[in-house]
Order: structure tokens, then C-alpha cells, then sequence
């Protein structure tokens, strides 16, 4: 083995390991208590236990190492419960922050397969730089409701262990409310299904065999370049349109399934308002989404089309905002 996937196979260890730690109490056999409010009544609620859906009876096809098994239980248990999923049936990708899982739709969904995005334990470790996303954002909770509680975004400021699971899911839940909005104007992006403490259901790219590469992983066929990036700057626009600037856009944020296109990925959107990066982030996202287009064969012009896109909104753009705006003949 490689020293480096050696490191990474430790650190997932340790991750999942410590994950194990925090969570002993809420093993399998013991009953499950979701961390969000059911929306179930009683009564509905009954019946989901008489028909056997509770987490105790859920058994996956997926087979997981038995530390990996207990962090799915925990964070896919309430999506069982509700009939969300009724298997897990595959690790689509673990990526930096999170795994994508494949699993099979429960009665609430009408597509077969969904897929899952499970938030690894230690992710905010890895986004020591995320003041620069979280600037003029509001903090969301597990319901999409802003966070006033003072002594709440207090503990989040001096980094309390709590401060930091209110940081964790108001990550999260952006995430989850920006692919609801996105999906609600029409743009492309996976359908939201429903949200956990940890993890977001969202419709799924691909088949059971297969699921969709990111647009790094493939050349696109002739004459299909022009039309898929017309295509994105849709989607940018239509997200400016409602004030979400990506902030980690890039080919391989994008998923090609069949001739479309979804865009994914959105814990760290920012608001072209509130922050003062926006601009510069906005400007990173559309050179980093056309390094891959000229790669394919298109001749573009990132920072003119960045300025373009954002002064179309009505967004401004001055020196102050972007000060190497000034040093550039490029426009
Ligand atoms: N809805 C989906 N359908 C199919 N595959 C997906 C879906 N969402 C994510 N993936 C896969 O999982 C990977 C990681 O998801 P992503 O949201 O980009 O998280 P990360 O922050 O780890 O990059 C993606 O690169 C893609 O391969
Ligand atoms: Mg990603």
C-alpha cells in the first residue's frame, strides 16, 4: 500500500473510530431517537413501528465496515424510519467533506434509487478557511431556521464543542435549503427529498451500475460543449437571480448523466451581499468552470463573462470590491 492511501485509510479509521466514540449510546439495538422532530403524528407514527421500519430491523445490502455501519445507522436511520430509503446499497464516492451513498427509495420517494450525502464526522477540520463562506451568512438549524439564540451563536464564535455542531449543520442545512430553492426556479440540480442531523437525501444521477461522472472525468462529444455551458451560465444566473453564489464551482461540482447536466455540492454558498469575497469567489467559480470548457474546445473569456453576469444583476463591481479589476486591459 502507498504511504499516502495508507495515511488517508488511518485518518478515515480514526475518524470513524472517534465518530464510534461520541455515538456508543445510540447503537443499533437500542431504540433510536432521530435528531429531528418527527412530522409524523402519533398515530402515523404507530403504524411505522408496527410495519417493522425501525432502525433496529434495518439491515443493507451495502456492506460496510462495522465502524462505518454504525455512523450510516445513525445518520441514515431517520430517513429509514420515514420511509425515505429502505437500503443502502453502495458508496457512489467518499469525498472530502462527505460520502455519497446509493440507496434504494422507501415508499415516500417515486424514483427507484436516491442517493444519500452523509457529512463526514471531521469534516469542519478540514475548512479551517470557511469564515471566508460564512461572512453575511445568517447560521440555519436543522429546521432552515435562523439561529438567533445568542448565547447559541456565542458558543460558535469561541468554538465550544456545541458551537461547532450548530457550525456543522448550519452547513448542512444551507446546503439542503439552496437545493431546494435551486430546485423550486427550475435549475439544475439533484431533487432535495429531506434533510438529518448529518445527512441530505436528494434525487440520484445515474443507474444502479453506473453513477454519473463529474464533467472532469469525461471529454464531451463535439458540439456538445457550447450548448452545456450555455446551459451553466443558465444556472449561474438563475442562482445569482436568487442570491447564491456557488463558491466551489468547478468541473467537478458538475454531473453528465445522458446529456444533462446538476450541478452539486453547496454547503459553502455566500451571498453576493453580504460578503465582501463574493465577488472574488463568484470570479473563481466562473474561470475554474471555464478552464474546463476551453479544455474542451471553447473560446472563452472568464473575467469578462464574471463581470458581465454580475453587473447584469445589479450587483456592483468596483475597485474596492475587486481591486485587480484596475491592472487588467483583458475587457
Ligand atoms: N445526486 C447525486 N447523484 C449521483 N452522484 C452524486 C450525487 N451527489 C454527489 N454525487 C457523487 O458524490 C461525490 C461527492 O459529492 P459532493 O456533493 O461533491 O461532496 P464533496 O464535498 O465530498 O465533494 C460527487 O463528486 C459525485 O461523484
Ligand atoms: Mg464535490
Amino acid at each position: 500500500m502507498k504511504p499516502d492511501n495508507y495515511h488517508t485509510l488511518l485518518e478515515r479509521l480514526e475518524e470513524f473510530e472517534e465518530y464510534e466514540g461520541h455515538s456508543r449510546k445510540s447503537k443499533r439495538h437500542q431504540s433510536f431517537r432521530p435528531h429531528k422532530p418527527k412530522r409524523l403524528s402519533d398515530n402515523d407514527q404507530k403504524f411505522v413501528r408496527t410495519q417493522g421500519d425501525s432502525v433496529g430491523n434495518f439491515h443493507f445490502t451495502y456492506q460496510a465496515a462495522r465502524f462505518e455501519e454504525g455512523w450510516l445507522l445513525d445518520s441514515l436511520g431517520y430517513f429509514y424510519e420515514q420511509r425515505w430509503i429502505s437500503d443502502v446499497l453502495r458508496k457512489v464516492k467518499g469525498g472530502k467533506e462527505a460520502s455519497v451513498y446509493l440507496c434504494r427509495s422507501g415508499e415516500q420517494v417515486d424514483a427507484p434509487l436516491v442517493a444519500a450525502k452523509v457529512y463526514r464526522p471531521r469534516m469542519l477540520r478540514n475548512l479551517r478557511d470557511d469564515h471566508i463562506y460564512r461572512e453575511g451568512r445568517i447560521v440555519l438549524d436543522e429546521d432552515g431556521h435562523e439561529v438567533h439564540d445568542v448565547q447559541m451563536l456565542h458558543a460558535i464564535i469561541t468554538r465550544t464543542n456545541f458551537g461547532e455542531q450548530v457550525r456543522h449543520q448550519s452547513w448542512i442545512t444551507h446546503e439542503f435549503t439552496t437545493l431546494q430553492t435551486l430546485y423550486e426556479e427550475g435549475a439544475d440540480v439533484p431533487r432535495p427529498y429531506e434533510m438529518a442531523h448529518n445527512a441530505i437525501l436528494m434525487g440520484y444521477l445515474g443507474d444502479e451500475t453506473l453513477a454519473a461522472p463529474t464533467l472532469n472525468e469525461i471529454d464531451l462529444d463535439a458540439g456538445e460543449a457550447e450548448p452545456l455551458f450555455d446551459r451553466l451560465l443558465h444556472n449561474i444566473d438563475l442562482m445569482l437571480g436568487k442570491e447564491r453564489v456557488h463558491g466551489d464551482l468547478s468541473a467537478y461540482n458538475v454531473l453528465y448523466w445522458d446529456g444533462d447536466i446538476a450541478l452539486i455540492d453547496f454547503p459553502q454558498v455566500v451571498s453576493p451581499h453580504g460578503n465582501r469575497n463574493a465577488y472574488a469567489i463568484f470570479e473563481r467559480d466562473i474561470t475554474r468552470l471555464c478552464e474546463y470548457f476551453i479544455g474542451q474546445g471553447l473560446s472563452l473569456h472568464p473575467r469578462r463573462l464574471a463581470a458581465d453576469l454580475w453587473t447584469a444583476h445589479g450587483y456592483r463591481l468596483t475597485p474596492e470590491i475587486h481591486p485587480s479589476l484596475l491592472e487588467t486591459d483583458e475587457r
